[in-house]
Parts: structure tokens; sequence; C-alpha cells
């Protein structure tokens, strides 16, 4: 897929090429419900999904869950409109029921700088829960700021800006079923 955004009144030129695709990305989430079936076996896991970018993931991995689930959803937000971290977590939509007593299972579409998840994990162990642990599609682990490792991996990948299967650019792109890089490219000036 290409595109034009318009920028400044210049058009960035924004293509996109596989990283994982659809068949490797449902393989894999076969995989890690599979692990998740046998931990949680005979516990309720409350699912926390963290809004937007891992509502896909969310869908996706529940259904194949034998597990009698619950869910909720948070938002939090450390970007702006930009591809870097400002480091600077706010919770923009918080739980709806108290999680204390409950088997919490943060799911995140991908760990990057580590900032947003050290933070929310914080956050919600004040809360008491029973156990907390953490299911993340993706890692980068080469940008990571601070110590941090998800419990439940789907893939770890090299230090490129991916969109698709919930992921975004500027709120584009989420609806891909594939997971892609964005690459992006300013005119060339003579
Ligand atoms: P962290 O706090 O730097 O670990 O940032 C995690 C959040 O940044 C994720 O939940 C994503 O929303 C966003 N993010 C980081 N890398 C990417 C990317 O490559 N594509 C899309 N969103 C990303
Ligand atoms: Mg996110």
């Amino acid at each position: 897929m290409k595109g034009e955004k318009e920028e400044g009144g210049e058009a960035v030129k924004e293509s996109l090429e596989i990283l994982l695709s659809r068949e490797q990305i449902a393989a894999r989430v076969d995989r890690l419900a599979d692990q998740i079936n046998r931990d949680y076996e005979n516990k309720k896991p409350l699912l926390v999904c963290i809004l937007k970018g891992a509502v896909v993931f969310l869908s996706d991995l529940m259904r194949r869950l034998t597990l009698p689930v619950e869910i909720d959803f948070m938002a939090v937000s450390s970007y702006g409109q930009s591809t870097s971290t400002s480091g600077i977590v706010r919770i923009l939509k918080d739980l709806e029921y108290t999680v204390s007593e409950k088997d919490v299972l943060v799911v995140e579409d991908i760990v990057d700088t580590g900032l947003t998840l050290n933070y929310l994990c914080k956050n919600l162990l004040q809360r008491r829960p029973r156990s907390l642990k953490v299911a993340s599609l993706l890692d980068k682990p080469e940008r990571r700021k601070v110590d941090f490792i998800p419990d439940y991996l789907g893939f770890s990948i090299p230090d490129h800006f991916v969109v698709g299967y919930g992921l975004d650019f500027d709120e584009r792109y989420r609806h891909l079923p594939d997971i892609c890089i964005l690459k992006r490219r300013a005119p060339v000036q003579d």
C-alpha cells in the first residue's frame, strides 16, 4: 500500500512493507492462547486491554481462550502525533471495576521504551490484584528505556515503526490485517 500525507504543505510519501503476515500472527496467537489456557487453568482471569492498539490482539486472543475470562479496558497516552516517546504516561480512561482479588492479565500491542507498561503495572499493583501478568503481541527490545519483560510475548521485532493489526500512525492503518513497517519519506529537494 502506498499513500501521501500533507505535512506543512509538503506531501510525505508513505509506504508499507509486511513484517508479519496475518497467518504468522494467527499461528502465534494460537500458541500464546494455549500457554495462557494452561497457566490459568481453574482461574477466571481479567483481561485488561490497553486501548486502542491492543483491541485486535485482545479480540483474537480471547476467542482462543477456553477460560471464563472477564474483560475491561484502559486508555493511556504516552505519545503525541509523533513516532517517538514523550515519556509522559497519562490515564485517559480507567478500569470500570476494581481488580482486587483478580488475576489480571494486561493485554498490550507493543512494548517499546517500556515506560507505559512500567507505569501501568506499578499503578495496577497498588490496587492489589491477586496476580498481575502482561501479554504483549510485540516487543522492540532495542528501544528500551526502563527494564520491562512481558510474561507472554508474540514477537520480538527490530527497531521499525509498525502499523496494522490495531497499531496506528496518527490514528491511521489500525485496520490492516498484517503488521507492516511504515516507511515515510519527505520529498527530495533539488
Ligand atoms: P512505550 O511506553 O514506549 O513502551 O510505548 C508503548 C506504546 O507506544 C504502545 O502501546 C504503542 O501504542 C506505541 N508504539 C510504540 N511503538 C510503536 C510502533 O512501532 N507502532 C505503533 N505504535 C507504537
Ligand atoms: Mg498502545
